[in-house]
């Protein structure tokens, strides 16, 4: 496996969603894409979708019979999301931390100025979704993005990421090595629904 060989400064991958509910406020998603730049994460895609029953009901196969799942599914169907995927050393924990826990009510009491804390409305529609691990990071990225090399990623684009000078494209809404006259695929690729 390649991650056996990365070195410990490498920048970790996680996979980041906005769900439909906060996708559906503007402000609230760019308030959340903001967070995401504060918080010196390096965007390396970004695409929006409308995400099938099937594949929903795939991706949350772990929670499948527990009391959310069905309408786990349902809401992650109904309207457009936003799929990231972020770059930063210790970047699972930290886009984990800065949800804040996965039930809203508890997220307002110990972590207000989480983005669930800030956002969430209920603990089904809690604003966002995280990897849980470097396994499940590069399975849920898979599923996202599908033309996306992990290997090829550490080899050709981590490195410049991580020792700069990176430039970060509004228009695109994400990051790219700014040293080489060729911009990278992550800066040709376009983004949309
Ligand atoms: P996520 O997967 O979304 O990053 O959140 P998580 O690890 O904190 O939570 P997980 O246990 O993996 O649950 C996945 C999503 O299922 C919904 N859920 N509802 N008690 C409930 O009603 C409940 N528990 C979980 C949430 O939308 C959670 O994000
Ligand atoms: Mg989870």
């Amino acid at each position: 496996m390649t991650s056996i060989l990365r070195s410990p400064q490498a920048l970790q991958l996680t996979l980041a969603l906005i769900k439909p509910d906060a996708v559906a406020h503007p402000l609230i998603l760019e308030a959340v894409h903001q967070q995401i730049l504060s918080n010196k994460f390096l965007i390396v895609r970004m695409r929006e979708l409308l995400w099938r029953k099937e594949d929903c009901q795939k991706f949350y196969q772990e929670h499948e019979g527990r009391f959310f799942y069905q309408r786990l599914v349902e809401f992650m169907a109904s309207g457009p999301i936003r799929a990231y995927i972020l770059a930063r050393k210790d970047a699972i924990q930290l886009w984990r931390t800065l949800m804040g826990p996965t039930r809203v009510f508890q997220a307002r009491h110990v972590a207000p100025d989480s983005i669930r804390g800030s956002f969430g409305l209920t603990d089904t529609r809690n604003t966002t979704h995280g990897s849980d691990s470097v396994v499940s990071a590069s399975r849920e990225i898979a599923a996202f993005f599908p033309d996306f090399s992990e290997q090829r990623w550490y080899e050709e684009e981590e490195p410049q990421l991580r020792c700069g000078p990176v430039r970060y494209s509004p228009e695109g809404g994400i990051h790219c090595a700014a040293g080489a006259g060729d911009p990278g695929p992550a800066c040709r690729r376009p983004v949309g629904l």
